[in-house]
């Protein structure tokens, strides 16, 4: 009797084989040059590479098929963002190698725009949330989390880091300034930038209402405006708010002093996508591994971190991120 012939086993050179197809395309490694640093909705992409709708879903699920994409849900939307390369999975050595390589590639400078105008609409759509919504800003906060819900947390992070007593504070998007009297206690200067005139103009009420002599408010973009560094960075309920936040924290770490310290208070990952309309967030939370790896990228190194859950579910995370000093190793007390 004839047995049938024994069919070869192929699944880990098959997995490498569609791992070097999804990357045999130009096109398709131009998408993943862009996620390096962000992630896009699929008409975010189509926009991006001036394609189709169906013709970026395609290039789209021969990426996620290879392990070179993933996705994550933002509410009715799903963003797509490069997946971690695994050293220890069948390709994971040549997957990150691909990963170094494409970082290197430019990308087109027509594509490069079409992101900043993405990242433009975005922003955008932020600074109108916050031009309407300024005079029911509070209760429009409390939906989700206000700051009594995160204040002590994040003193309690802040006074672990033993400041000097000469060191200057910068708080990024102050919104009606409730943090400002604590900063403008521990600090020798506290300087506030605001992008949106109404909500400046609600931090100013509370600065004069307070007599806070040692805090200046400014209308001020943090990613496109010039300002002076700070030894400590303080964003609080910011970076949701913010177009491209991988790109942020590069950019903010520049703004920190040599030894300063950058605090961020942050929505964990959430799925409520109602959040998106009633609150003007542009992302639904951050995973704590993002976080910190936008901030090792940063040049920053983590600290402590403290999280908060609220009664209605969600969870707020309270990181510390430290600037190395070459010459003076880091002010920052306790690092992991
Ligand atoms: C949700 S509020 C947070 C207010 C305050 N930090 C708090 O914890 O209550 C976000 C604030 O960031 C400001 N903002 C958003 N993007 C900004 C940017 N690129 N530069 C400066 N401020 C920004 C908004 O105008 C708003 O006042």
């Amino acid at each position: 009797m004839n047995l049938p012939a024994p069919q070869p086993r192929f699944e880990p050179a098959d997995s490498l084989a569609v791992l070097c197809k999804a990357a045999g395309d130009p096109l398709r490694l131009n998408v993943l040059r862009a996620l390096a640093n962000d992630s896009f909705g699929v008409l975010e992409l189509a926009q991006i590479f001036a394609i189709g709708q169906s013709g970026i879903s395609h290039h789209l699920k021969v990426l996620a098929q290879a392990g070179l994409v993933a996705t994550r849900r933002e509410g009715n939307a799903i963003f797509y963002r490069r997946a971690l390369a695994s050293l220890d999975q069948p390709g994971g050595t040549l997957q990150g190698a691909l990963l170094g390589e494409i970082d290197m590639l430019p990308l087109p400078a027509e594509v490069q725009a079409r992101i900043a105008a993405v990242h433009a609409q975005r922003a955008a759509a932020s600074q109108e949330f916050f031009a309407r919504m300024a005079a029911s800003f509070q209760a429009q906060q409390d939906l989700i989390a206000g700051l009594a819900q995160y204040r002590d947390s994040v003193l309690a992070l802040l006074d672990s880091l033993n400041l000097p007593a000469n060191a200057t504070a910068l708080e990024v998007g102050p919104g009606d300034g409730g943090f400002l009297p604590d900063l403008a206690q521990r600090f020798a200067q506290v300087r506030a930038l605001d992008n949106s005139p109404a909500m400046l103009e609600l931090a100013q009420a509370r600065c004069l209402q307070a007599g806070l002599s040692n805090v200046s408010l400014h209308l001020a973009d943090a990613l496109s405006d010039e300002y002076p560094a700070a030894d400590c960075l303080v964003l609080n309920m910011v970076l949701h708010h913010f177009a491209a936040p991988a790109d942020a924290l590069q950019q903010l770490a520049q703004r920190l002093c040599p030894g300063g310290s950058l605090l961020i208070t942050e929505l964990c990952s959430h799925n409520q996508s109602w959040a998106r309309q009633a609150c003007g967030d542009l992302w639904l939370g951050f995973e704590q591994d993002d976080l910190t790896r936008w901030a090792l990228a940063a040049g920053l190194v983590s600290g402590e971190s403290l999280y908060v859950g609220l009664r209605n579910g969600f969870q707020i995370q309270v990181r510390h991120f430290a600037k190395p000093d070459e010459h003076h190793g880091l002010r920052a007390l306790t690092l992991r």
